[in-house]
């Protein structure tokens, strides 16, 4: 059996002349934690956009599970155990804490997301179901006690753990994130790592794209650095840490900050 849960091979995406992704080749191990570094601009959000099924490459092959899933979309890769959060937060801003978690739900029990909003006799009970799996998520990313406020209303930092938890909702096997630790206060970054491990130790593999150093030396098992779209290393976190081409391209003359 192969240990690898997701492999890209040649993975290219051009935007008109802008090369954002430029013959990438990645293999991602089972149950990792698999973070993309790189400086603004590399392609790393243009990376997940291609593992998700945001976007389509322009070249290249994204095999997931030793399936050919390249010209799949993101709701069909939902299905089959992918899930992601966004760079830019998309919650349902006028709807509640718990309610966007629900919403997350209806892939999974297939029933459309407005049914959940709106209690419909037959589907009453998955509803409670569901209702009753939301918190848990909630409870997991600590957000149980504002469950009744409007998404809209939480602080940035806030909104991004609820993003998480709405993801988790479609029980990814592979979970991909862009820089959820943006916006987020030291505490929370302390809690986000915490969450992302534990989700690795129930058996989850994680693909991090972050600017956030401290995390990512924390949580990483496999560091993938991106420059101008294409690849520049990877390795350990300390291999990471001291590499020449790492340090000159990305991380400066400080080097990286624990
Ligand atoms: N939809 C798009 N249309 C045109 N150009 C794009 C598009 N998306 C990304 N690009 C360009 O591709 C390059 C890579 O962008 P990308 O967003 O993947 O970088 P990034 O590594 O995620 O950067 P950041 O750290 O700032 O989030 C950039 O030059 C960007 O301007
Ligand atoms: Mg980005």
């Amino acid at each position: 059996m192969s240990n690898t849960i997701l492999e890209v091979q040649g993975l290219c995406k051009y935007f008109g002349g802008v090369k954002a992704v430029d013959g990438i080749n990645l293999k991602i191990p089972k149950n990792a934690i698999q973070t993309i570094i790189g400086p603004n601009g590399a392609g790393k959000s243009t990376t997940l956009n291609l593992l998700s099924g945001t976007y389509f490459p322009t070249h290249g092959k994204v095999t997931y599970n030793q399936a050919d899933v390249t010209d799949l979309k993101l709701h069909q890769r939902v299905h089959l155990g992918m899930a992601r959060t966004f760079q830019k937060i998309r919650l349902f801003k006028q709807l509640s804490v718990l309610e966007n978690v629900i919403a997350g739900f209806h892939i999974h029990h297939q029933i459309p997301a407005w049914q959940y909003l709106i209690p419909a006799g037959a589907f009453r009970k998955n509803r409670s179901d569901c209702q009753n799996e939301a918190m848990a998520l909630l409870e997991f990313l600590g957000l149980s006690d504002k469950a009744n406020d409007r998404a809209g209303s939480l602080p940035y930092g806030t909104q991004r753990l609820l993003e998480i938890a709405r993801s988790l909702a479609t029980r990814p096997k592979l979970f991909m994130l862009d820089e959820p630790a943006a916006g987020l206060n030291d505490t929370e970054v302390q809690f986000l790592m915490g969450r992302l491990k534990d989700l690795q130790n129930q058996g989850m593999t994680i693909v991090l794209v972050e600017h956030n150093m401290k995390l990512v030396m924390n949580v990483a098992d496999e560091i993938f650095v991106m420059d101008h779209g294409e690849y520049l290393f990877d390795g350990k976190p300390n291999e990471v840490q001291s590499n020449p081409k790492v340090i000159a391209a990305y991380l400066g003359a400080d080097g990286v900050q624990q």
